[in-house]
């Protein structure tokens, strides 16, 4: 068994996108700017977006938090998103989801002009993923590519088995891996809760993705001997420790690990990655609204 140390990858990304950003201030350019908008107080929404913020300024970019109450109507959101389409500075704008209920979430991902969609949401971006465009894809099934092409994971005419069919992560990872390009190519089976036997398509997973929110779901007897697998999960679960919980994938891991070729942990696997791929699609937006 092989541990994929996403840490270390996401740390190696950070600093190259680091070196690009201090050549573009040693060139008298303007940096690259990145605005996370968060409306309302979930504590794992919070977490995530202290993340963002405090990467990006690591890196050199423009970093900007704007904090709504979770009263904040629909209007005044899609008034600030707006501004934030017309201003120059900024070439990425994420807003954290889920939302509150009473924001409508595909009007508002409709807004944030396709050019600026570093989250990779808008249907645009999400038509072009699937006719193999290039453009602004979303950061952790990205992040789950990069793995595979950091470790050298051969995927082509691999049978990749992805279970969960979220817009976040489950449709756009079997798009990125049904693409014909290097580390994708791959044979891709979807499938979800209403599976009667889902553990029969998991064994059949050369590359088996985990996007379900369900923790330490799959076992051991669920995948085949030798294959890789890649867990996207992050759950909180009670734990007796200052915190209160510890975060663990949607992989039992102690069970399963021993029978793959390779794994990534939780944490410090693919949660590690999303955050240098939003800089990167920043970088990359940046560059694309630039003209270079
Ligand atoms: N909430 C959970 N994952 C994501 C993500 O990738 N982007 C945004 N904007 N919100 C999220």
């Amino acid at each position: 068994m092989n541990l994929i140390d996403g840490k270390k990858v996401a740390s190696e990304i950070r600093e190259g996108l680091k070196k690009d950003v201090l050549k573009l201030k040693e060139q008298g350019k303007r940096v690259p700017g990145l605005v996370t908008i968060l409306v309302g107080d979930n504590p794992a929404s919070q977490s995530y977006v202290n993340g963002k913020i405090k990467s990006s300024t690591e890196v050199g970019m423009l970093s900007k938090l704007e904090k709504l109450d979770k009263e904040t109507s629909e209007e005044k959101l899609l008034q600030m998103i707006d501004s934030y389409n017309r201003n120059d500075d900024f070439d990425g704008i994420l807003v954290q989801l889920p939302l509150p209920g009473h924001i409508n979430e595909d009007k508002i991902l409709n807004a944030v002009i396709p050019e600026k969609d570093v989250d990779g949401f808008h249907p645009v971006n999400v038509g072009k993923l699937v006719t193999g465009q290039d453009t602004l894809y979303p950061c952790t099934p990205a992040g789950v590519l990069e793995l595979l092409k950091y470790y050298k994971i051969e995927t082509r005419g691999k049978h990749v088995v992805v279970v969960g069919r979220s817009n976040i992560v489950g449709k756009p990872v079997a798009n990125l891996m049904l693409q014909k390009k290097p580390y994708a190519d791959a044979i891709v089976t979807v499938c979800h809760s209403a599976a009667k036997d889902l553990s029969a398509y998991t064994r059949q997973a050369d590359i088996l993705i985990v996007a379900i929110g369900r923790p330490r779901f799959i076992k051991a007897d669920m995948v085949k001997e030798g294959a890789v697998v890649i867990d996207v999960g992050i759950n909180r679960v009670a734990a007796d420790n200052p915190k209160g919980y510890v975060n663990v994938g949607d992989v039992d891991f102690e069970s399963v690990a021993p029978k793959t070729s390779f794994i990534t942990p939780v944490p410090g696997g693919v949660g590690a990655m999303t955050i240098s791929m939003l800089l990167k699609n920043t970088y990359k937006a940046y560059l694309m609204r630039t003209g270079n």
